[in-house]
């Protein structure tokens, strides 16, 4: 979709040093000298580089966009890798390997697993045996979390209910709006995504959540903690994992009161965020 800029997502990736500080870690841990490895969805190039940098023996780079991919070309070139890194522009739910490999890169996260091909992506790859049982993910792991509260969704006063992507950065700094949730309920694990073995892209989860304050949940704050790998764990970071606050359909809550909820979506990309919803189950 040519809606946005090609570019601003990885860029804001590269900028993001937690994140990449992150990656760069988990890459350290876990990439071995001599290793084939797979960056899905390589962007700028980091990960690619920084596998390479680590003693990858060969890396493939793959990229749906052909603007990225060129400049993806022009970076493995500038830093010395071109006889290691392999650019190869296709998607990587259908991309071809001659070999399967020792580790996949898979940095196409978005919170909860919902907005963006994470799940697909590693399937399809598991699928074709260029993923296999043995091959160390990154991330190996992500756990959901949610939480039910309240929020004022006015907005220049018009009552405009929309998701909002609370990014860290967003909630520090004084020139974006404020968007106070209060959480009503204690936060609870909805699922642990082992990505290691296959997914179901379909959300239906009933949970059991526990009121801490009496009022009318309107808003569900998502959020989750991503496993890379070698012990490192990361949360939301500028432009990675951001908690997202989502509008429901009301309902009310009486504090020490348990009810369960049922949330539905898909964790398949393409506006998994507008599939999803939540809603009170009668008891
Ligand atoms: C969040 S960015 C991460 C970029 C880079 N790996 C990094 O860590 O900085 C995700 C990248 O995946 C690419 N991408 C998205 N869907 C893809 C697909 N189906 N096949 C290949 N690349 C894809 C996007 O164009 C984007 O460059």
């Amino acid at each position: 979709m040519d809606y946005f800029s090609h570019s601003e997502v990885p860029s804001l990736c590269l900028r993001d040093r937690q994140r990449t500080e992150a990656f760069r870690e988990a890459i350290a841990r876990v990439v071995r000298s001599g290793d084939v490895v797979l960056d899905a969805g390589s962007g700028s190039g980091v990960l690619a580089l920084l596998a390479a940098r680590q003693g990858a023996r060969q890396v493939f780079a793959v990229e749906v966009d052909p603007a990225l991919c060129d400049t993806l070309e022009r970076n493995v070139a500038t830093n010395g890798y071109a006889g290691v890194v392999q650019v190869i522009c296709a998607d990587v739910r259908t991309v071809d390997l001659p070999v399967a490999v020792d580790v996949v890169l898979a940095e196409m996260i978005e919170t909860w697993l919902l907005d963006e091909l994470q799940v697909p992506a590693l399937n399809a790859l598991r699928a074709k045996g260029i993923v296999r049982p043995q091959t160390r993910v990154m991330p190996h792991q992500y756990d959901a979390l949610l939480t039910l509260g309240q929020m004022d969704f006015r907005f220049y006063g018009l009552e405009l209910p929309f998701p909002i992507h609370d990014w860290p950065d967003l909630v520090d700094q004084a020139v974006w709006l404020p968007m106070p949730f209060q959480p009503l309920c204690e936060t609870t694990t909805a699922f642990t995504a082992d990505l290691t073995t296959p997914l179901d892209s379909a959300l239906d989860l009933t949970l059991a959540v526990t009121p801490q304050i009496s009022g009318t949940v309107n808003a569900v704050c998502l959020s989750g903690l991503a496993h890379l790998g070698g012990g490192v764990t990361l949360g939301a970071t500028p432009a990675f994992n951001g908690n997202k606050l989502l509008p429901i359909e009301p309902f009310e809550v009486v504090a020490g009161q348990p009810l369960r909820v049922r949330v539905t979506g898909s964790r398949g990309g393409s506006s998994g965020l507008g599939r999803f919803a939540v809603a009170r189950v009668p008891s």
